[in-house]
């Protein structure tokens, strides 16, 4: 179970009929990553408010620089916004999911010393961090996902009516069909000992 800190809510909110939440919350984590697999065809499936409740909760749960969560997430609820994403997303079809989260950077949070380019990386990897745990939380609670990072930064703050720059689109939904993990280089490859 999560704690929102200031309101003492558990989450989920609500009752959850037909599920076992602690089962879902006790998901083993290697199992998690392992089987995670990127996926754009989703089934025309309501995600429900509690699991994104979850999700939220995940993304709260990440490192952020100084601890100053310099981030945030819109969550596109208007089918119409949904589809001026597709556009701004270099017209990605997909991009119109059941559920569309945008993470973006919220540099003003960082209340650190340094410089303002420094500040602007804490605050790409706060997002960046944000949106990596939703997913595997995502992926936790039954769903499935696809990273958007290509789309235009301009048109999308133009869609949010924001001036923080987006970082990176999650798209969720419930698969069409689970994939498999896609093969990855070898480890050895990816590790340099120095
Ligand atoms: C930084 C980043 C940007 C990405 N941008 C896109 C994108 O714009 N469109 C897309 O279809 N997939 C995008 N992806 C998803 C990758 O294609 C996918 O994660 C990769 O093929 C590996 O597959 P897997 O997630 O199943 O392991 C992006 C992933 C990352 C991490």
């Amino acid at each position: 179970m999560f704690t929102d800190k200031s309101t003492q809510l558990l989450y989920p909110k609500e009752e959850v009929p037909g599920h076992d939440v602690d089962d879902i919350t006790q998901t083993n984590l290697f199992n998690v990553m392992l089987n995670r697999r990127s996926q754009r065809k989703f089934q025309n499936k309501e995600v429900e408010e509690w699991k994104l409740d979850m999700i939220f909760a995940a993304a709260d749960t990440a490192p952020t620089a100084g601890g100053f969560q310099g981030f945030e997430i819109y969550h596109i609820k208007n089918e119409g916004s949904r589809k001026r994403l597709v556009e701004a997303a270099n017209n990605q079809p997909y991009v119109n999911a059941p559920a569309v989260l945008v993470f973006c950077m919220n540099p003003k949070r960082v209340k650190l010393n340094f410089t303002s380019e420094t500040i602007i990386k804490f605050s790409q990897q706060d997002a960046t961090l944000a949106a990596a745990y939703s997913q595997l939380a995502a992926h936790a609670l039954g769903l499935s996902s696809i990273w958007i990072g290509m789309f235009d930064e301009k048109k999308i703050m133009e869609i949010l009516g924001t001036d923080l720059s987006p970082s990176s689109i999650l798209c969720l939904g419930y698969p069409v069909k689970m994939l498999l993990p896609k093969p990855k280089r070898n480890l050895k490859d990816l590790i340099h000992e120095i």
